[in-house]
């Protein structure tokens, strides 16, 4: 029944077809829409605005998100060219195509930071915000779906606002969502959340009823995640950052249920939590980004009592199963706008355990997480940045080597960089764990190329900072004529393996 969904009686008045909410959308507007990963996005109102476009109709709009959303919102709306601005992270390879083909303007933004710049103003003025949404309460507030993200700053900041009820999504999700948005400064009080598990706000998004201008009814479920099976590399990664994480137990330095855990995506983060299960810890508690399968696979296990993210995100199978659970995984799950779900205050008070995956780093501790060769786009620093700041520990994992050995990801110094020295405590690698911290640049280098590069690269590692060493300033030892000459002998090469005097072959 369409009143389960929307209880503000005015409201049904505002129903209409994805096309009557597209046509609300013109050339050179901000659009501000929910979804985070591939959770929680519009994707009715986007297919009829691409459509639009394929019809001959001029538009390019400015698109802000949570972070990355579905090829129904990011892809349809970049094949047809109408992303002017893209804002503050994406993953689609047809987005990341425009943008390193200079077709798109890509903002990319620290993800707790994002919300906070939208409502400074510093991103100009949002003319429209969809959100994919539950349904409506009797007061016009909206409830969210998989992911809250950016949601209730750009319903907050909208001039108007669409609401894409998707009937896949069941109102059961109602009672997972913690909504709270701090005041602007100098009004801004303390976030109180102390321990990972606190309520703080209200399960729906505050808006005025006056700015909804269209409802429309979808029945698109969320993309799907592919999971990669877990490669031997990433078994061995997690592996040793989970020893990594015993000794610290062992040393005092952690207690027996560690601290809250952050990990990124993708297939170690992955590999990361599956070690989790076969590992002695218990009672551990999750403040990330994102919430993928293994997390509720933990929660099943009992391993996991409780995890604040701002989106799930799923396999097919693990999507099924979180639906069928739903009502025992909404007591321990809590999805916050990434204002809150990534705040540095918050962070840094509950000492979370950053885990992120790195493109690669260099010997003294930089990282790169989002520049293939110091300039391809490759998603963007996500949440990255707001975790490893202000975390207790943070730890980069990264394969030493890329691309079948033709990239070592340990090199002299990185060509772009995301996460300077200051900021990075340990990385791991297949090869071994690089503990940073208390160490300067000189020691950081020397355990770096001994532990965590590939055995291939190590000798030409040790012999450039070797050379380096000789020069006459060597607090962080550099020289700069050879630094960058890896990924440069890669671009015209194709590998960043050297050819040496004596054989003159490569390596
Ligand atoms: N140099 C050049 N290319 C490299 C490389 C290196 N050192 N290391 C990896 N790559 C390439 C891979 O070959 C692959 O290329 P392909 O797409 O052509 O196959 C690509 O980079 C991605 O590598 P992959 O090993 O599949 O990475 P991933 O899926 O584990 O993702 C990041 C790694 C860094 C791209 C990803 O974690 C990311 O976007 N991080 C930034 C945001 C973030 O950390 N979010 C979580 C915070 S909560």
């Amino acid at each position: 029944m369409i009143t389960d969904r929307i209880k503000n009686k005015e409201l049904l008045k505002c129903i209409g077809t994805p096309n009557d909410a597209a046509e609300l959308i013109k050339d050179g507007m901000t659009v501000g829409t929910s979804g985070f990963t591939f959770s929680g996005y519009p994707k009715s109102v986007p297919i009829a605005l691409a459509k639009r476009v394929k019809d001959g109709e001029k538009i390019k709009i400015n698109l802000y998100t949570g972070a990355s959303v579905g090829d129904e919102l990011d892809g349809e709306l970049a094949r047809v060219g109408a992303i002017k601005k893209r804002f503050p992270y994406q993953t689609h390879k047809d987005v990341r195509n425009s943008i390193n083909a200079g077709k798109i303007e890509y903002v990319d933004a620290h993800l707790s930071m994002s919300p906070q710049m939208v409502d400074y103003g510093f991103m100009g003025k949002i003319d429209v915000a969809i959100v994919e949404a539950v349904g409506i309460t009797e007061e016009g507030y909206i409830i969210p779906t998989t992911s809250v993200g950016n949601a209730p700053t750009y319903v907050k900041n909208a001039d108007i606002v669409i609401v894409e009820i998707n009937e896949t999504q069941p109102t059961s999700l109602i009672g997972t969502h913690d909504i709270y948005i701090p005041e602007k400064p100098p009004f801004r009080q303390p976030i109180p959340i102390i321990h990972a598990a606190d309520r703080i706000g209200t399960d729906y998004i505050v808006a005025d009823p006056k700015k909804i201008k269209c409802i429309v009814f979808s029945d698109i479920k969320d993309n799907i995640r592919t999971v990669a099976p877990i490669s031997e590399t990433s078994r061995k990664m997690a592996g040793n950052l989970i020893d990594f994480l015993e000794n610290e137990v062992k040393q005092g330095r952690l207690p027996e249920n560690l601290l809250p855990l952050q990990s990124g995506v993708g297939s170690v983060a992955n590999a990361v939590l599956a070690g989790l299960k076969e590992s002695r810890f218990t009672n551990l508690q999750v403040f990330t980004e994102v919430a993928q399968d293994s997390v509720f696979n933990l929660m099943d296990e009992g391993k996991i009592s409780v995890a604040s993210a701002t989106s799930v995100s799923f396999s097919e199978e693990g999507q099924k199963k979180f639906y069928e659970k739903i009502d025992e995984y909404r007591k321990k799950l809590i999805l916050r706008p990434q204002e809150i779900s990534n705040n540095p205050e918050v962070i840094r008070r509950l000492g979370v355990i950053a885990m992120n995956t790195a493109i690669e780093a260099d010997i003294y501790g930089n990282v790169n997480s989002s520049q293939i060769m110091g300039s391809r786009m490759m998603n963007g620093i996500g949440g990255s940045g707001d975790f490893t700041r202000s975390s207790y520990i943070s730890i980069f994992t990264t394969e030493s080597i890329a691309k079948n050995g033709a990239i070592s990801s340990i090199v002299p110094m990185v060509p772009h960089c995301d996460h300077s020295e200051h900021d990075v405590d340990v990385i791991v690698t297949e090869q071994g764990v690089a503990d940073l911290r208390g160490l300067s640049p000189k020691e950081k280098a020397k355990v770096i190329i001994e532990n965590c590069s590939h055995p291939y690269y190590r000798p030409f590692l040790k012999d450039y900072f070797k050379r380096a060493s000789q020069g006459k300033n060597i607090h962080t030892p550099v020289l700069l004529n050879e630094a960058l000459s890896w990924h440069e002998r890669f671009e015209k090469t194709g590998s960043m393996k050297i050819k040496t005097d004596k054989s003159n072959s490569e390596e």
